[in-house]
């Protein structure tokens, strides 16, 4: 996968290795000693990448060990030792719970029938729900909720037809839809690891005295710094001191020579980046094609009870709210119904006597623990409303108080400023929207299959933003960054977009900034444009354009600096502006939000930059406000 430029020292496997961080999976062998401990302190350098559930499992004298449960792993240490455990050869995970709960039932390794095998993964297994009902009609017994296990059972079926360990493993992935890497042990070939990758990062990593297979460098950064980039479609065995790779559709074998990383470990965890931030930033064209993988089940239970509310309140804080706001106009757009989009901590006072048994709540909030939320979600279930949740924390309060969840699947984000989980909020409110007025046929069929083309190359357009505007953004930072104050402006759905790319640079960069839809500008705060102001404008080029062309010819004639989001080719406004920034052609005005907000992320973080502020730790602020 291609980045932009970081202005880094990273080689280009490492930058390569660049994969939205959901779960993170660890195995070694060693020549000789104990591989539980190795497993534990991997596990603790992967913890970035989830942190509900751990779990580890050794093989000894032919026989399986494991311990695992939920809880981050110093807790499950204190109470399991996950360092006392037998063997020199040993698999771990450290999860972020995507299916099913975070119970210890849950946490990896998942076994089979007779707990002679044992898998962790890192991904999503799409068609796990046909796979397990076609393997419980033959007899085997599933113990957990997770997509995971499923892989298991379908390698103890394998094997019992007298398959070696790395063929079954071949013929099990072949049968997998979604994403992996995994890492096998079994006991009836107790002297090796097998390994296979789909669209989850997998790295090896060799040293003198041992082989490791991890989700990521830092696992084992500080044994060796020799790795070797497993690529998609590739499943490697693991032995003493050895690693064979292969390629799963033909087998042919593959030659990579290990290459030599000199990141230091606290370079390794960001992946090469400066900040989490900019990783997250980095993240999005990832996380956004998770979001195209959720659970058909639960979209579809959710628009049900859309389809049926008396009234529908979009309820949230933050850029969560944001995410509402723009879907309110989502939901009005495409399928005809008119929802309120409230901030929480207003939802009590503004509609806590009103709100009754017709009404539905559709609460984002990324943590899932917001207290204004929650508070919002109390009030409502006490008063009979239907309550139905987004989060990206399986197991938070918000998923177990919700009459039905989606969780958007961008795993965990360390920089406390909301990025990838925005715009995978937006994807998620978008298809939601979208299969409201499918259900209720206010779109016509043209529509909806342009949008659905529209929505999965969503992905690839974000990355080709990043790829292209990240360097004219930078640019645009040392430009400005003196400025004592920012507008930003937008109409319509982009009022929204406007709103959260304030926030982003308010909260990172310390800038006090205003945002406004457009319109409502010259209904007072016109007055503060004096000569040099800059104002910011989102102006995709949907209904709103003849009318944004207005509002900035006023903020112009006052002599204020124009930044402009434009269509790529709109030269009408980028005749206006003093500096402008492009976005590609074609997308539907629904969609808009989420390439529009990207280059305003990546303004916030060069900013903050700039400014000489920490944009992973701004002052005052929590990644998750849990008090009201
Ligand atoms: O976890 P939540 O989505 O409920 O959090 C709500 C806000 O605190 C949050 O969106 C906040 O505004 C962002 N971190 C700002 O970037």
């Amino acid at each position: 996968m291609k980045k932009g430029n970081l202005g880094l020292a990273v080689t280009t496997e490492a930058r390569e290795f660049e994969e939205s961080t959901v779960c993170g999976i660890f195995g070694c062998i060693l020549k000789s000693g104990e591989a539980a401990p190795i497993v534990h302190v991997a596990l603790k350098r992967l913890e970035y990448r989830g942190y509900d559930s751990v779990g580890t499992a050794t093989l000894h004298e032919n026989k399986l060990f494991i311990k695992k449960d939920s809880g981050k792993i110093d807790e499950v240490h204190a109470l399991h030792n996950l360092d006392d455990l037998p063997g020199r050869i040993g698999i771990g995970h450290t999860r972020w719970a995507t299916h099913g709960a975070p119970y210890q039932v849950n946490a990896h390794p998942h076994t089979d029938c007779d707990e002679q095998i044992a898998v962790v993964h890192n991904g999503i297994i799409e068609n796990f729900a046909e796979l397990k009902m076609e393997l419980e009609e033959r007899g085997h017994t599933f113990r957990s909720k997770t997509d995971t296990e499923v892989i298991s059972h379908l390698i103890e079926e394998k094997l019992r037809e007298g398959l070696t360990l790395v063929e079954a493993v071949r013929e099990t992935v072949k049968r997998l839809d979604g994403s992996y890497a995994i890492a096998v042990v079994s006991v009836k070939e107790p002297d090796k690891i097998v390994c296979a990758r789909k669209e989850s990062p997998l790295v090896v990593g060799i040293a003198e005295n041992a082989v490791y297979c991890a989700s990521d460098i830092p696992a084992f950064l500080p044994m060796t710094n020799r790795s070797v980039i497993v690529q998609d479609g590739e499943i490697v065995v693991l032995s003493d001191e050895r690693y064979e790779i292969r390629k799963i559709l033909d087998w042919t074998q593959v030659t990579r020579e290990p290459e030599h990383i000199d990141w230091s470990p606290e370079l390794a965890e960001k992946q090469g980046y400066p900040h989490f931030m900019l990783k997250e930033i980095h993240e999005q064209p990832l996380c956004l094609r998770n979001t195209l993988r959720l659970q058909d089940q639960f979209l579809e239970l959710m628009t049900t009870f859309l389809d049926r509310a008396g009234e529908v309140f979009l309820v949230a804080c933050g850029t969560s709210y944001h995410a509402c706001l723009a879907a309110s106009y989502m939901f009005s757009k495409l399928a005809l119904l008119a929802t309120h989009p409230v901030i929480a901590s207003e939802f009590v006072e503004q509609h806590g006597k009103s709100v009754n048994i017709d009404s539905t709540l559709l609460v984002v909030s990324q943590s899932g623990e917001t207290a204004d939320t929650l508070a919002a979600v109390e009030c409502a279930r006490l008063r009979a409303a239907t309550v139905l949740g987004l989060t990206n924390v399986v197991g938070s309060t918000l998923t177990r108080v919700a009459r039905v969840y989606v969780c958007q699947q961008s795993g965990p984000e360390i920089g406390v400023a909301a990025t990838k989980t925005f715009t995978s909020q937006l994807s998620v409110l978008s298809q939601l929207a979208l299969r409201l007025a499918k259900k209720r046929g206010k779109i016509s069929h043209v529509e909806i299959e342009n949008l659905e083309e529209k929505l999965e190359q969503i992905p690839d357009i974000v990355e080709r933003i990043i790829q292209t505007q990240e360097e004219k953004v930078k640019q645009l930072a040392k430009k400005y960054r003196d400025k004592q104050c920012f507008f930003f402006l937008g109409r319509g759905i982009s009022s929204a977009v406007a709103l959260e790319d304030r926030l982003k640079l308010m909260e990172i960069a310390y800038v006090p900034s205003i945002a406004y839809p457009a319109g409502e500008s010259k209904h007072g705060p016109i007055s503060l444009i004096e000569p040099g102001f800059p104002v910011i404008f989102i102006c995709p080029k949907d209904d709103t354009h003849k009318t944004i062309v207005g509002n900035i010819m006023e903020m112009k004639a006052r002599g204020a600096s124009i930044i402009v989001v434009v269509e790529k080719g709109d030269e009408e406004i980028k005749s206006l502006a003093d500096d402008y920034i492009e976005i590609e052609t074609g997308l539907p005005e629904v969609l808009s939000p989420i390439p529009y907000v990207i280059p305003l992320q990546l303004f916030a973080y060069y900013m903050a930059i700039e400014r000489k502020c920490d944009p992973d730790m701004p002052r005052n602020l929590a990644k998750s406000v849990t008090v009201k």
